[in-house]
């Protein structure tokens, strides 16, 4: 099958195209893919860079990539709950940037969600609905988002407002626009933060979701006056050292799958969406990985299978 593939941890260099690399073969229970569309994701060139071993130990050859939207292919003895043809949408373990790939946890794809918008949603939603459950969140209360304009952030916001929270989103200009569009209130972040905060919200921070990862641990605990209470991360490798909790999974499976059946019914009615930033064809997604790492993607890219 066509996959991207890589044998040593390192840049975007070490990711190869193959024509005839190994087609995965679904087990006993399992269901396999024929993928149409692929999630890029910061953990993917974190992982190819050797990163995130201590979560995600890697067998060479990998295949990177765990979201995607395809068509079932193939069922291994004993899977039942699905049949051949049924359009899906969801996580894998095998590798996403392939023809085909051994599915994790994945819920219908609606006939009216096209393969690149399923193809948004499993990674950001299921992270952006785990952190605001772990932040306890309720309507009426406000929260501080770092990182709003990226996946995870957008979902995060969506979600947030649709549940009543006033939520205030650190992006650079350029995208507060549209930050506003999703009924945030936009701040820029860099120096000077934490005063521009505080004059937005005067009425104090309840909770900090950092999704950006860019040092901002201390001014949040400053902006919840003094506590790391109802603070996380998903993204700063000091979390420990300011006593904050790095939040990196956990789900249980059943509930990742609710979750990608609730978010792509919201993505139906209208009332949740992550934007395509830009689709590469499978080949070219190394560059594609370099456009994620430089930072300011604001929505999803996409491979096309
Ligand atoms: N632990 C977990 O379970 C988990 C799960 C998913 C993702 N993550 C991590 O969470 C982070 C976000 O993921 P993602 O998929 O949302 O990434 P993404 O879509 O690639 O995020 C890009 C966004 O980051 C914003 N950004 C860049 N520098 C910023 C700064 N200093 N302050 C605030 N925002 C800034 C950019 O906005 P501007 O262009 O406006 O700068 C851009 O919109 C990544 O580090 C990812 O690895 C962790």
């Amino acid at each position: 099958m066509r996959a991207i593939v890589y044998r040593e941890f390192g840049g975007a260099e070490v990711l190869s195209y193959e024509e005839d690399a190994g087609r995965p073969e679904p087990a006993a229970g399992e269901v396999r893919v024929r993928v149409v569309a692929v999630g890029v994701n910061p953990v993917d060139h974190k992982r190819r860079y050797g990163r995130l071993e201590q979560f995600f130990p890697t067998t060479f050859p990998a295949v990177p990539g765990m979201e995607f939207a395809g068509v079932v292919d193939a069922l291994g003895p004993g899977a039942t709950g699905w049949a051949v043809g049924d359009e899906v949408f969801g996580l894998t373990r095998t590798g996403a940037y392939a023809e085909y790939a051994i599915a994790a946890e994945i819920a219908p794809k609606p006939a009216g969600l096209g393969f690149e918008a399923a193809a948004t949603l499993p990674v950001a939603g299921e992270t952006a609905q785990r952190v605001l459950h772990e932040l306890g969140l309720n309507g009426g209360e406000t929260l501080l988002l770092h990182g709003a304009a990226g996946a995870v952030g957008q979902v995060a916001v969506q979600l947030a407002v649709a549940a009543g929270a006033t939520v205030i989103g650190t992006a650079s200009p350029a995208n507060h626009d549209f930050l506003r569009t999703l009924g945030a209130i936009p701040v820029a972040y860099g120096e000077g933060l934490a005063e521009r905060v505080r004059t937005v919200a005067p009425q104090g921070i309840d909770a900090v979701f950092d999704a950006a990862g860019k040092g901002v641990l201390p001014l949040s605990v400053a902006l919840r006056g003094g506590t790391t209470d109802r603070i996380v991360t998903i993204a700063d490798v000091n979390a420990a050292e300011h006593g904050i909790p790095f939040s990196a999974g956990g789900t249980p499976p059943a509930e990742i799958v609710a979750g990608l059946a609730r978010h792509a019914r919201l993505a139906v009615e209208g009332k949740l969406a992550v934007p395509v930033a830009d689709t590469f064809p499978l080949a070219e997604a190394a560059a594609a990985q370099q456009v994620s790492e430089a930072g300011h993607v604001r929505g999803k890219l996409i491979l096309t299978v």
